[in-house]
């Protein structure tokens, strides 16, 4: 890969996916969205000039679909919905630049244009396709407004999507067995006049941007097997109503998937405008340089459900009608609620609303989504894992350290004392700093929030070693002064993750200039030779609280559950892998059965540690391993590719049955069987220090 390190010459724009404009709120959403604001604000951090934009994406089947079930306009359903997200972000300090939607007059004619200039440039052709059709209403039924079979693995299938099946998505014509979702009705197949993008000429152009492109692996790993298998045109046009129009066309709307993504540049040029050019100049980012390099720094965050439409068919777009390509796509893995699939239709999620509404503190959920596993990696939700981190981290840790730094200051020195800081505290910062800048550039935004964390744990530590309390005040002048420019370090370096604590901190330090706008740089600035007394700044979460919410939520999927007769299918489209996998509340019964301890040493387990881990390929669970179990090197095949961030694996202890039967699995030879508990696959590893080839008893 061939960027430079931010912060570069030229601007950043960080987007979110755009969500569908289509129902509440929850932590699924927010995973990506909290992940997108904390590193926009890191980059500023580091001094990358950034924007930070997203907008509602309105249009598509489902909208229209549902908008119909509740005989109102798609567009007054979706505006609904959007104004709702415009209000709900800001509370979760998950803070656009701009936030526009896909139907306002910038994106429309953006589309327009982009899509002319496809066609200008001989990427767009007319075909004549199959598709569904209600005869008795005589309408056509585009994507979800049929359904039928997977020609792929047989499932009942949605229009657009196998959704209960295999995964794919499916193009017009292509479900067996159609039935419109409207009537009812058996549908036929009929002769229509389609668009479509010919993505399959792009394919070299791909793979070198696959090459180039930054974030995580999943993003760069999946499109390059779909190139290899050979990409298909797409088509982009639809018989619908709802959506924008084809230039030209009176009948035909373009697909959803076109004009989303475009909502990108409409967002920043909507930006930009507002602020002026001089200030944020949306052409400099999105047109290509004359040498047909990215002008800017485009970094998208997406859950990693919608790979395909931006490694593929939008690089695809952009590159024939001259924008920037991207930099980097970062996809998250999916929320699971308590170990299992966050599922809208059985209530079992966090909603957004919720969660405010219970009065918890926005930061503390943007930690705990932020900072709790790799991007890539499912992320598990649940109250009692929230209450562990919010007590231990950012109470015990955070908290505990700012507090007691500061209130010893105040109390003794009525602020910062008048001593130098000590070179070991001021390395250490310049750790935590250079840690921090490191994870920016890896786009790891847990190991940003891991950099505050950790040099609080260290303050902790040396305000223990150095006792300020047992010196008299000459002594404890220095001590106290390394402490409170790490108290600084720390509200510095926590300011993405927790913007809002992070700026009473900042009042606590009497931090000058805007927390929210300071460089890594203000973390080495002299603190304030006096300010008042600190407050602390987290609060716990108490035991009766965890359990008076696991109630609420274990009823609330009860109650859904039981009137689930009713349940309409309309499953958000937040489905995870996970989704629907374990529909049973019970932990799976112990078996009755007992066996020897012949039976036991008959099993041969060892210690292994990860040497390498690949997925395999046309497999999109499957990941191959290299485990080292001291006496050799063993291949094995495991069912964690979406469960874990493969890259983080290497290195990772883990339990290994050695004489398990060699398997062969998508042609890849799997010998022995890595042991990890329930459906996300959770990897056994060992609690101290047994080096691999160790036998388990
Ligand atoms: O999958 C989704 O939720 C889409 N609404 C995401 C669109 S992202 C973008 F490309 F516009
Ligand atoms: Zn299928």
């Amino acid at each position: 890969m061939s960027h430079d390190d931010f912060p570069t010459e030229q601007p950043a724009v960080v987007t979110c996916g755009l969500p569908y404009a289509n129902g509440d709120l929850h932590v699924g959403h927010l995973r990506s969205y909290t992940a997108g604001d904390v590193l926009s604000r890191s980059l500023r951090k580091l001094g990358q000039q950034t924007a930070f934009v997203c907008g509602s994406d309105m249009h598509g089947t489902p909208i229209a679909v549902n908008a119909d079930e509740q005989g109102v306009s798609p567009e007054a359903f979706a505006t609904q919905y959007h104004e709702q997200y415009e209000e709900t972000f800001p509370q979760f300090n998950v803070q656009f630049d701009n936030y526009g939607h896909t139907h306002d007059e910038t994106n429309t004619e953006l589309t327009q244009s982009i899509v002319r200039r496809l066609e200008d440039e001989g990427y767009v052709y007319e075909k004549e396709i199959k598709v569904a059709w209600d005869p008795i209403e005589d309408q056509p039924l585009p994507d979800r407004y049929v359904e039928g079979t997977c020609p792929y693995c047989g499932e009942h299938a949605r229009g657009d999507e196998c959704d209960e099946g295999c995964g794919r998505h499916l193009e017009p014509g292509e479900i067996e067995d159609p039935v419109s979702t409207r009537t009812g009705n058996p549908a036929e197949y009929r002769e229509r006049p389609h668009r479509f993008f010919e993505v399959s000429e792009l394919s070299e152009y791909l793979s070198g941007f696959l090459d180039r492109l930054e974030g995580t692996s999943n993003a760069r790993n999946q499109p390059r097997e779909w190139i290899e298998s050979g990409l298909e045109d797409w088509c982009i046009t639809r018989d619908l109503d709802w959506g924008i129009d084809y230039p030209g066309e009176e009948d035909l709307v373009l697909y959803v998937w076109v004009d989303a993504p475009i909502e990108y540049i409409s967002s920043t040029k909507q930006y930009s405008e507002r602020v002026g050019a001089d200030e944020y100049d949306w052409e400099q980012v999105w047109r290509e340089t004359e040498s047909g390099e990215a002008g800017g720094e485009v970094v998208h965050v997406i859950g990693r459900d919608i790979i395909q439409h931006h490694t593929i068919f939008w690089p695809a777009m952009l590159e024939v009608a001259g924008y920037s390509e991207p930099r980097a796509v970062c996809a998250t893995g999916f929320v699971t609620i308590n170990g299992k699939g966050l599922s809208t239709s059985r209530n079992r999620a966090i909603w957004a609303q919720e969660y405010l509404d219970e009065g918890f503190h926005p930061d503390l959920l943007r930690y705990y989504l932020t900072t709790m596993g790799g991007f890539q990696q499912d992320l598990d939700f649940s109250w009692d894992r929230f209450q562990e981190r919010v007590n231990g981290e950012l109470v015990g840790t955070v908290g505990n350290f700012l507090y007691r730094s500061l209130l010893f200051a105040y109390r003794n020195f009525g602020g910062t004392p008048d001593a130098e800081l000590s070179p070991e505290v001021e390395e250490r910062i310049q750790q935590a700093v250079d840690d921090f800048s490191a994870a920016v550039n890896e786009y790891e935004v847990r190991k940003a929030g891991d950099a505050a964390v950790k040099l609080a744990q260290f303050g902790n530590e040396y305000i223990q070693r150095n006792e300020p309390w047992k010196l008299d005040d000459d002594e404890a002048a220095p001590v106290i002064r390394d402490c409170v420019q790490l108290a600084k370090a720390v509200t510095v370096l926590i300011e993405p993750v927790a913007p809002d604590k992070a700026e009473a901190a900042w009042a606590q330090v009497g931090g000058e200039a805007d927390v929210h706008d300071v460089t890594l740089d203000a973390a080495f600035e002299p603190p304030a030779a006096a300010f008042d007394e600190p407050a602390e700044l987290f609060e716990q979460v108490e035991d009766e609280r965890v359990e008076e919410l696991n109630e609420k939520l274990a009823e609330r999927v009860a109650e859904t559950a039981s009137g689930d007769d009713t349940d309409d299918g309309t499953e958000s489209d937040e489905s995870t892998d996970a989704d629907e996998a374990d529909v049973t509340d019970e932990l799976e019964p112990l078996l009755e059965d007992r066996i020897g301890f012949d039976d036991f040493e008959a099993l041969d387990i060892r210690v292994g540690r990860i040497e390498t881990a690949d997925p395999v390929e046309d497999a999109d669970k499957l990941a191959k391993l290299e485990v080292d179990i001291g006496v050799e090197t063993r291949q094995v095949v495991a069912g964690i590719r979406q469960l874990h961030d493969l890259d983080a694996l290497p290195g990772t202890k883990v339990v290994l049955l050695a004489n398990m039967e060699k398997a062969e699995l998508f042609g890849v030879e799997s010998n022995g069987m890595v042991l990890a508990a329930g459906e996300q696959a959770d990897l056994l590893t060992t609690h101290d220090d047994a080096e691999p080839g160790t036998k388990v008893r």
